[in-house]
């Protein structure tokens, strides 16, 4: 009997996890861990969306889970594992697949982003698909929250749309899941372009702060990240660069943004950036030690997954179930 509400959220293995990950979804999962019924999935068949390197990709799987760990994930109180080892997230896909759309999914801006840069004729069907998986993923445990930042809320209302849909078209089977997407750190820009977000993806390494960086290049990225013209520090639409910098701040010490401003309001912009390295560092630091601690055990970390997956499988097993009874295919 399921007493408390469910929630799903999930972290591409693909990069180095960044400032963003963790405000964005990563601190805001440790936040609510205790109210939820938690399922917190490392989606590895996401990652294979764009060509991977099978060597790094086997060990950014690892160091995904142990940034989950290390950041306060509970493997007691959470369930954490890979989505490849749930083969219904994929089996699932493929009858969402068969009510989605060819014209939603072409209107979903992340698509056009990721297939305009690598030109759209050689992009992967799976880079296409990549919304009804993480549709999928949601539905499966019929969760009725998902921690994600401000990047996924248009992949959460095609959710919301397949859900309905199906419904509509089967039978009640699936809860309508809704975006859980905080007011600070939903969307932590680039920092050497604050008008772009700060990306896994980027070949910039000084354009983010990875969870994983020693507190010297987290110091030197801070220090080099690009401010705007003037010298006040405020938050507001001309001041891109400053308000990231805020927002960061912000995030990591749970200190409303108004307040910094009070604080710096007769400072300048390198005073701002001295403080908020040394925010950075010590939010960071215990996470990237705990993390190196676990990943000195693998055999742990694995068996974690593996424990995780098992009781993951319960309930995607039912689901699927119930999709395949609904269609016909009992
Ligand atoms: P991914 O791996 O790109 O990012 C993981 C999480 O981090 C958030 N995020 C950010 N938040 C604030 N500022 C940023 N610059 C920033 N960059 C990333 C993302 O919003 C996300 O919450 N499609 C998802 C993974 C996924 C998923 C799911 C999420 C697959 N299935 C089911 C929720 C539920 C993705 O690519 O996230």
């Amino acid at each position: 009997m399921q007493t408390r509400r469910r929630v799903f959220s999930g972290i591409q293995p693909s990069g180095n996890l960044h400032l963003g990950n963790y405000l964005g979804a990563l601190k805001n999962w440790v936040g609510i861990q205790e109210r939820y019924e938690n399922y917190f999935c490392i989606v590895d068949l996401h990652a294979i969306t764009v060509p991977q390197d099978p060597k790094i990709l086997r060990s950014k799987i690892r160091e995904v889970a142990a940034i989950y760990l290390a950041s306060g994930i509970d493997p007691e109180k959470s369930v954490v594992f890979r989505q490849s080892r749930v083969p219904e997230h994929a089996e699932l896909t493929w009858l969402l697949n068969c009510v989605a759309r060819f014209g939603e999914l072409s209107r979903m801006t992340q698509f056009k982003d990721k297939a305009q840069k690598g030109g759209a004729e050689s992009a992967s069907v799976g880079l296409y698909d990549y919304p009804v998986l993480m549709a999928a993923d949601i539905l499966l445990y019929n969760a009725h929250l998902v921690p994600v930042g401000e990047d996924q809320r248009q992949h959460l209302e095609l959710t919301r749309t397949l859900a309905r849909r199906f419904n509509h078209l089967y039978g009640e089977t699936f809860v309508v899941p809704e975006a859980m997407i905080l007011k600070t750190g939903a969307r932590i820009m680039a920092l050497d372009e604050p008008t772009a977000k700060m990306s896994k993806s980027s070949p910039v390494q000084g354009s983010y702060v990875a969870i994983l960086d020693e507190p010297d290049t987290v110091r030197r990225k801070i220090r080099r990240a690009k401010t705007d013209s003037g010298s006040e520090i405020t938050a507001s639409p001309d001041k891109p660069a400053i308000t990231n910098l805020l927002d960061i701040y912000g995030g990591l010490t749970g200190v409303p943004v108004p307040e910094i401003e009070k604080q710096y309001r007769s400072k300048g912009y390198g005073d701002l950036k001295k403080d908020l390295a040394e925010v950075v560092v010590e939010g960071l630091s215990p996470i990237r030690d705990r993390t190196r601690e676990l990943l000195d055990n693998p055999r742990e970390l694995d068996e974690i997954l593996e424990a995780g997956a098992e009781r993951a499988r319960e309930v995607a097993r039912s689901t699927l179930h119930e999709a395949w009874t609904r269609m016909g295919l009992d």
